[in-house]
C-alpha cells in the first residue's frame, strides 16, 4: 500500500511537471514540438554542418537537435531551454555526451551567442521576430542561422530548402 502511495506520488509529481512545461513553453514563445533526430540530422546534412561546427539551439527541447549535431555530425551542441521536463529529459539523453554537449536552464534571450558558429531555430513567428534582431546584433560575423518552418523578418535568406516526408521548410541565413 505505501509503496503504491509513493509510486502514484512520484506520478503525480512528473505530470504536474509535464503539463507546467508546457505552460512555460507557450508562455516563453513557443510549444514544445521537437524536430525528430532524422529530421534534424537531414537538416544539419543540407545545411552543409562539418565537426568542426558549433550549434547553438535556441529552445532546444528534449536534446534532439544536440544529439543530432553530436552523433550525426560530430560536431559541439549548446541549447537553451527554459521549461524543466525537456530540459532535465535533454540533460538525461546527453549524459554519455556531455563532453559535446553544454545545455542550460535559462531563457534563449539570455544566450551568449559569440563562438556560435550556427544557430538552429523552431520557434513560433511572434516570437522569431524578437529573436531577428538578437541574432542580427550578437551573433560572430559569418553565423549560419537554420530556422525551422518560419522566416526571420529581419534577414534575407541564403537560400531555402525542403526536409523530411513532411517538406518542412528551413530557412537559412548568414549573418554578415
Ligand atoms: C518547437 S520546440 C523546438 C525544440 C527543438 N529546438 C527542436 O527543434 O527539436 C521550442 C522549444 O523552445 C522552448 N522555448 C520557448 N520559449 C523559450 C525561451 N524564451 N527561452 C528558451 N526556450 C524557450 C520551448 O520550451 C520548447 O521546448
Amino acid at each position: 500500500m505505501n509503496a503504491l502511495f509513493i509510486i502514484f506520488i512520484i506520478f503525480i509529481f512528473f505530470l504536474a511537471l509535464w503539463a507546467t512545461s508546457n505552460v512555460i513553453a507557450i508562455i516563453g514563445g513557443s510549444p514544445p514540438v521537437d524536430t525528430s533526430r532524422a529530421l534534424c540530422a537531414e537538416i544539419l546534412r543540407k545545411a552543409g554542418l562539418s565537426k568542426k561546427d558549433v550549434l547553438l539551439d535556441l529552445g532546444s527541447g528534449s536534446g534532439n537537435t544536440l544529439i543530432a549535431t553530436v552523433k550525426d555530425i560530430g560536431a559541439t551542441a549548446i541549447g537553451y531551454e527554459i521549461s524543466p521536463f525537456p530540459y532535465l529529459l535533454s540533460r538525461v539523453r546527453t549524459i554519455l555526451i556531455r563532453q559535446k554537449v553544454r545545455i542550460h536552464y535559462a531563457s534563449l534571450f539570455e544566450a551568449d551567442l559569440s563562438g556560435a558558429t550556427v544557430v538552429f531555430i523552431y520557434l513560433l513567428p511572434k516570437i522569431l521576430r524578437t529573436v531577428g534582431v538578437k541574432l542580427q546584433q550578437e551573433c560572430d560575423p559569418g553565423t549560419l542561422i537554420i530556422s525551422r518552418g518560419f522566416p526571420l523578418t529581419n534577414l534575407v535568406p541564403l537560400r531555402t530548402f525542403t526536409a523530411g516526408h513532411n517538406k518542412t521548410k528551413i530557412f537559412l541565413y548568414k549573418i554578415k
